[in-house]
């Protein structure tokens, strides 16, 4: 099984529509995909509530409970743990990211969301993590640039500890339509550019988390 974090300290910067839409892709791939909802709004279980076709399984929890979540599903045969996580409080968001195999750090490519980026994906190199960082709600306008940022925001990415993902998710109404009845855009709009990026973005994801070998999980044994 995988278990992919999605963390930012920024509010509002695309983690759980991130969640939702690559929990969705995982299991429209064929696979056992289980949604670990870790933010009190509990808006990604209001969105997978929504959804009337067979998708993730969803799990509410807290930070004390990502430890039992994750081995459960590890015996129950699960694929993939997606974790959309709050902006806050860190210590909570820090167990998210040491129960992960992956991380995508998600963030908007405008100058407020820099300096949360770059300290977030910071603190999962620091954890000893490996991930992703994913632009989310880039401008429309120019399409030639995937993801679509300006070059200093660019520039600072490169020294942020984690690699930029090579396709981001562009501002689209459809994310907003799709995620009102827990579905993907894929599922909501296919063939539109909010679907062909979303699927560039998973099979980026799926191929950069098929070469990695399972973390196991801390166990503090005392005699
Ligand atoms: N690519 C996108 N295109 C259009 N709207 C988007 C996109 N991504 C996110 N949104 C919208 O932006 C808002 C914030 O997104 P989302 O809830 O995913 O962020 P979040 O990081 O989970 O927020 P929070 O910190 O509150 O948990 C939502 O209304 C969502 O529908
Ligand atoms: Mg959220």
């Amino acid at each position: 099984m995988k278990t992919i974090t999605v963390l930012s300290r920024k509010g509002g910067s695309g983690k759980t529509t991130l969640a939702v839409n690559l929990a969705t892709m995982a299991f429209l791939a064929g696979h056992k995909v289980l949604l670990a909802d870790m933010d009190p709004q509990r808006s990604a279980s209001d969105a997978l509530r929504a959804r009337q076709e067979p998708g993730p399984a969803l799990a509410e929890i807290t930070a004390g409970k990502l430890f039992m979540t994750k081995s459960n599903a590890m015996r129950e045969d699960y694929d993939f743990l997606f974790i959309d996580t709050p902006a806050a409080p860190e210590a909570d968001v820090a167990q998210a990211v040491n129960v992960a195999d992956f991380c995508l750090v998600a963030g908007r490519p405008s100058f407020l969301d820099l300096a949360p980026i770059v300290r977030t994906a910071e603190a999962v190199r620091r954890l000893g993590k490996g991930g992703l960082v994913v632009l989310n709600q880039a401008h429309t306008n120019r399409p030639e640039v995937a993801p679509v940022a300006f070059p200093e925001i660019m520039e600072a990415l490169r020294f942020c500890g984690l690699p930029l993902a090579p396709h981001g998710l562009r501002s689209r109404e459809a994310f907003q339509k799709a995620m009102a009845h827990g579905r993907c855009v894929v599922e909501q709009e296919p063939g539109s550019p909010a679907a062909r990026d979303l699927e560039r973005l998973w099979a980026h994801l799926e191929a950069q988390v098929s070469g990695l070998g399972e973390t196991p999980m801390r166990t503090v044994l005392t005699a």
